[in-house]
């Protein structure tokens, strides 16, 4: 299927510009032997290419790509399909805007159109030119230095749990994991993981549980998740656990029976925080809404996970603001280096910004999503990258730290 790629990226030091002209010679050649036609802008620090053919050949180009070292951040911004080619003429012919005003640019750019109607009408592909050239996105390409800029060292502060308390997890047991402020070398919360008593999957707990049992055996595990945190000695830290918003709505006095468990385990409501997994429709948002008022109304914070997958969508925010969302691991997935999770992202922080919302980001396992995400605005994380769960125990934190000489 005939395939249209744009991305972009940001030249590196030791490319000189005069050695563009080879390059692109070179590129030419290569893509008229692959079946691909494409265009390539620059502007003395960024490229903008447009890469055309059929599928395999445009991604098996975009790999090499994305490995030269001539060039680095490299961002996917489109990929889409499309009956003709926009530029069926060259393998690949260059634009130097720095030789050009930017009006005579796009108009070459449209002269060098191979389709009659695409270039001239709503054309996506077309926009994304128009924007580089008129350099309207600029603010929004954060250029991150590359991931061996930073190591990672292990602050060595794991704490176990004691055979003492080994009783309390007979039906079942957590790990925990911290949430981090990494600059501010600052633990914000930890999060109670369910598992088995063997320290198997929450898939694996939950697992032949039906129906309302599914809801009761959620909300009784929280009983262990308290009982836990107390034996770990969690004074002082905020304590993220999960509820499945329709335990709130199924068992009655859901919220007495946590304000109870609490209580009980020299804890404080305060430094409790529900978060939400949305993997189901809530279908009675009314009587859920009512729930997580009263949670409010106890001092207990509320954070919406997996925001942005599944259920758990913007209209969730119209309905009730919760202190805190977790944007979802598959929004985060190579951040980096790809447009349309960058222009989501970008818009949860802008939309969370206005509502006072704090935002952690979860999953994040490369220090490539990390930096990105630090520029675009985020400072809480979660994530191996940081630290892996610990099951009945709370990790050690690898924070991350300049290496001087890069
Ligand atoms: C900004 C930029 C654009 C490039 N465009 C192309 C291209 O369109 N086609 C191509 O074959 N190589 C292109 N290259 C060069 C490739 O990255 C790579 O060097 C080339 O495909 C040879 O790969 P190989 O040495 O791994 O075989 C480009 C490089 C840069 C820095």
């Amino acid at each position: 299927m005939l395939t249209t790629l744009i991305y972009r990226s940001h030249i590196s030091e030791n490319f000189p510009t005069d050695a563009l002209k080879d390059m692109v010679f070179a590129a030419n050649s290569k893509n008229g032997q692959a079946d691909v036609t494409g265009i390539l802008l620059f502007n003395g620090i960024h490229f903008f290419q447009l890469l055309e053919g059929p599928e395999e050949s445009v991604f098996s180009i975009y790999r090499h790509i994305c490995a030269d070292p001539r060039h680095y951040n490299v961002v996917e911004i489109f990929c889409d399909f499309a009956p003709k080619r926009r530029f069926g003429n060259a393998g690949m012919e260059l634009f130097d805007l720095r030789e050009h005003e930017k009006e005579a640019v796009l108009q070459s750019v449209l002269d060098r159109g191979t389709t009659r109607y695409q270039l001239l009408y709503d054309d996506r592909a077309l926009q994304f030119f128009r924007t580089f050239v008129e350099a309207t996105e600029k603010e929004n390409y954060f250029e991150i230095p590359p991931a061996e800029s930073w190591a990672f060292v292990s602050d060595g502060n794991g704490v176990e749990m004691d055979n003492a308390a080994a009783d309390i997890t007979r039906e079942c047991s957590f790990a925990f994991q911290p949430i981090v402020d990494p600059l501010a070398q600052k633990t914000v919360s930890l999060e109670a993981l369910i598992r088995t008593p063997a320290g198997e999957s929450a898939l694996a707990f939950f697992n032949g549980r039906t129906g309302d049992e599914v809801y009761e055996a959620d909300l009784s595990s929280k009983s262990v998740a308290l009982a836990m945190a107390a034996a770990l000695n969690v004074a002082g830290q905020t304590l993220s656990i999960n509820l499945l918003p329709m335990t709130l709505v199924r068992i009655p006095d859901a919220v007495d029976f946590l304000l109870a468990e609490i209580k009980a385990n020299g804890l404080i409501p305060e430094q409790i925080i529900v978060e939400f997994t949305e993997n189901e429709v809530i279908s009675r948002l009314e009587e859920f809404t009512n729930a997580v008022r009263q949670l409010k109304a106890a001092g207990i914070r509320v954070a919406i996970d997996h925001f942005g997958g599944g259920f758990a969508g913007l209209s969730l925010l119209a309905q009730f603001q919760p202190e805190r969302i977790k944007i979802n691991r598959e929004l985060i997935r190579d951040v980096h280096k790809s447009g349309s999770r960058q222009a989501i992202v970008r818009a949860i922080i802008q939309c969370c910004a206005s509502l006072e919302i704090r935002i952690s980001a979860v999953g994040v396992e490369k220090p490539e999503e990390w930096m990105w995400l630090e520029s675009a605005g985020v400072s809480h994380f979660q994530g191996h990258l940081f630290a892996a769960p610990a099951f009945q125990g709370i990790p050690a934190v690898c924070w991350p730290e300049m290496l001087s000489d890069i």
